[in-house]
């Protein structure tokens, strides 16, 4: 059995975590930066930088601490080296490489994006290879075919705005406070999702990309119009965004073929609304429906650490050099066609 420690700090979570590659999760700590972005209603790269550089190592001391084990006694240090917030990344990743060359423990350079990915395999045990896999959250929103650790195939992507940004903007606009997914959410519960008129880009478009910038847009327009409630705006807008991602699904399913399961995985995957629309599509399709649990769909350091279980367990394994250069952008298929007027995101 191996223990990796897992170090995340890509966007404004400082987290860290020792698991096994029998998926127990032996020990996890980590810390919003919340209160330090919410002045400004998102999250500032430099702030959030010098928060992950001030908590991590006390951080990993901790995790470490709470297991009752030193680093030694793990087999790997496997840290975020990216897409993400570069100087966030860069005191995650240097770190991991020091803590590497201090104890002679090997470093595993994680894609955040493959942590996500692989993340409902540490919920769940049951669920093999392959799966289509929506993947949301602030920063991406794709649905992949993954065949294996590192065999991905990106069939859709966003051409504007991720899932999770539009739900962050939606708040904004509302008044709601940061982060926006939850708050909207909650305030969805209270509204009428019929009541205001809002667009569902792309819908039915044979191409399986999103886009979220036209509803996005819509919602100011009805929040300025001064004719809506709140929480019917709140409603509106979470069931058009549903209404797109179960459309965009459909096609990016037909195109993936037959497999057996639907997975969810991204900070929206904590989302109650979605899970369950997802759930139900799943069934319509007898397809297994499967979804982490809401504190390892949002940023965590347990998934960054399964992703260094998975890759030590690959034939042919080899740890990643000293040297390895922090992304900014990292796709996870490399090779996918850029969405058709994509501000080119990864
Ligand atoms: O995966 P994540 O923690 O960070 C990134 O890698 O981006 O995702 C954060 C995103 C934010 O946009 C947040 O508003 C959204 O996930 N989110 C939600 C919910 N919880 C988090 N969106 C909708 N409903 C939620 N319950
Ligand atoms: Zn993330």
């Amino acid at each position: 059995m191996a223990v990796v420690l897992g170090i995340e700090s890509s966007c404004d979570e400082t987290a860290a975590a020792l698991v096994t590659s029998s998926r127990e999760i032996l020990s996890e700590r980590i810390a919003s930066q919340d209160e330090h972005h919410a002045p400004y209603g998102g999250v500032v790269p430099e702030i959030a930088a010098r928060a992950h550089a001030e908590r991590l190592a006390p951080m990993i001391e901790g995790v470490l601490a709470d297991a009752g084990l030193a680093l030694a006694d793990c087999d790997a240090i496997a840290a975020t080296a990216g897409p993400g917030l570069i100087g966030g990344v860069m005191v995650g990743l240097v770190s991991a490489k020091a803590l590497a060359m201090a104890s002679e423990v090997p470093l595993l350079a994680i894609n955040h994006l493959e942590g996500h990915a692989l993340s409902p395999r540490l919920a769940d045990p049951e669920l093999g290879f392959p799966y289509a896999l929506l993947l949301v959250s602030g920063g991406h929103c794709q649905i992949l075919r993954v065949d294996g650790v590192g065999r991905y195939r990106r069939l859709a992507t966003t051409i504007d705005d991720a899932l999770g940004e539009a739900f962050d903007k939606t708040a904004k606009i509302l008044g709601l406070g940061f982060p926006g997914g939850p708050a909207v959410e909650r305030l969805a519960k209270e509204g009428d999702p019929a009541a205001v008129p809002l667009p569902r880009p792309l819908l039915r478009s044979p191409e399986p990309h999103f886009s979220f910038a036209g509803l996005k847009s819509a919602v100011l327009r009805a929040h300025e119009s001064g004719r809506y409630e709140p929480a019917d705006i709140a409603a509106s807008f979470q069931q058009a965004a549903l209404d797109c991602v179960l459309d965009r699904l459909r096609v990016s399913l037909d195109a993936i073929g037959r497999v057996p399961a639907l997975v969810v995985a991204g900070g929206v995957a904590a989302n109650a609304s979605i899970r369950s629309a997802l759930e139900a599509l799943a069934k319509e399709r007898d397809m297994r429906f499967v979804a982490p649990p809401p504190a390892l769909c949002t940023d965590n350091a347990a998934m960054i650490a399964w992703a260094g279980c998975e890759r030590l367990t690959l034939p042919g394994f080899a740890p990643d050099p000293l040297d390895f250069t922090a992304r900014p952008r990292w796709p996870l298929d490399p090779g996918a066609e850029p969405a058709r007027g994509a501000g080119v995101k990864a």
